[in-house]
């Protein structure tokens, strides 16, 4: 992703970029060793009611995304793309999106702006995957003709704008001037041809954020938290001192910021889903659909697409099962079913105001 570098000459900053690419990858696959980490999910409970279950073929999992509808309620999340490994994980991705209906959303497209050598690695979301929902990746910071251009390569039917300043402020070469970010949303949401998604890269958007997103035109946000994917141990680990491991953890769970929510905003959740009953929870607090990129990326990039095409499979029968269980006919019942908060959950509710 970022730091996108707009209008900048290109072949040694194209090279930088795609080394982070692989990097970032590379990083993140590694972070995914050893036991699954305790997570704000496990703080969310479902009160079970023994006869409140429904007939599981009674269930549609399709979900209401802004103007679109889906056909489930997961999605595979941004992450890469632009340089040969990369390009080659999209496709197995790509063809696990075709062959079990799930969105995808693309890496960061600014490479391929650069530099158009890069573009196929990202035209493959598409060409594998022409009738899937489809969606371009682009920090904020971008212009708004740049929002076009990524939208028309690979004839996306949503726009991700990703919002990364806890990572830019790790990142050896980050940017940190943020202060033109909500004027650069705001004129790519009106000119954008499709939806603009605003998303955070797994540090979490808070109430206020969210708020903020909706008085600048936003449709759709995904609040993307803190406790999957930490690009504060990424980047400190590309730091020639890492200097930053006391960052590690900063910002919010998806969990706490579904219930910091009080827009309509309609919400898409990520960040640290390990199961098919993290989707459900997410779903329950308010998530229209919830989203999954390294988790995916380990399995596509382990087997490929024969690997993960059974995984999503797997945990989209348990989807329509978990449904069937807790009485929901459909994702948007579920915020119907009774939910218990322990633990740091409770705490964020209480320090929040949110009894
Ligand atoms: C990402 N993510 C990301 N997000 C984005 O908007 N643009 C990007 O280019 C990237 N790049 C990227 C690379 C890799 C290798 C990973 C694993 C992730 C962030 C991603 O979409 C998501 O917000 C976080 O990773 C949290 O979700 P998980 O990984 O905990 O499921």
């Amino acid at each position: 992703m970022s730091s996108d570098h707009p209008h900048e000459p290109h072949e040694d900053l194209d090279t930088e970029r795609g080394r982070r690419k692989d990097e970032h990858l590379s990083l993140a696959l590694s972070q995914r060793a050893g036991a699954q980490p305790r997570s704000a999910f496990d703080d969310v409970e479902f009160l079970h009611h023994a006869l409140d279950g429904i007939d599981e073929t009674a269930v549609d999992l399709s979900t209401q995304v802004g103007p679109a509808r889906w056909p489930l309620p997961l999605y595979v999340n941004g992450m890469t793309g632009g340089t040969a490994t990369t390009a080659a994980l999209n496709r197995e991705l790509a063809i696990t999106a075709r062959e079990t209906g799930l969105p995808i959303g693309s890496g960061s497209m600014s490479i391929a702006l650069d530099d158009p050598s890069t573009a196929e690695g990202f035209r493959v979301l598409r060409s594998e995957n022409p009738d899937g929902f489809v969606m371009a990746n682009l920090g904020a910071g971008r212009s708004a003709d740049d929002a076009r251009r990524a939208v028309d390569l690979i004839a996306a039917d949503a726009l991700q704008l990703h919002v990364n300043a806890v990572q830019e402020t790790v990142m050896p070469e980050g940017r940190r001037d943020f202060s033109r970010w909500t004027r650069s949303i705001e004129q790519i949401v009106a000119a954008s041809p499709v939806p603009v998604v605003v998303k955070e890269v797994g540090f979490g958007l808070s109430g206020r954020t969210q708020l903020r997103l909706r008085e600048l035109g936003v449709q759709i946000a995904d609040v993307s938290g803190a406790g999957g994917t930490d690009f504060v141990r990424i980047e400190n680990s590309r730091r020639e001192r890492p200097d930053y491991a006391h960052l590690e953890g900063f910002g919010q769970s998806a969990v706490e910021c579904l219930l910091d929510a009080s827009t309509d905003l309609p919400l898409l959740a990520s960040g640290g889903v390990r199961s098919p009953l993290d989707v459900i929870r997410a779903l329950a607090l308010g998530a229209r659909a919830v989203g999954v990129a390294g988790g995916f990326a380990q399995v596509a990039s382990e087997g490929g697409a024969e690997a993960l095409i059974p995984h999503v499979r797997r945990w989209c029968e348990q989807l329509r099962q978990l449904h069937a269980l807790l009485g929901a006919a459909g994702p948007a019942e579920l915020v119907h079913t009774d939910l218990l908060l322990r633990g740091r959950v409770q705490e964020f509710c209480t320090l929040r105001g949110l009894d």
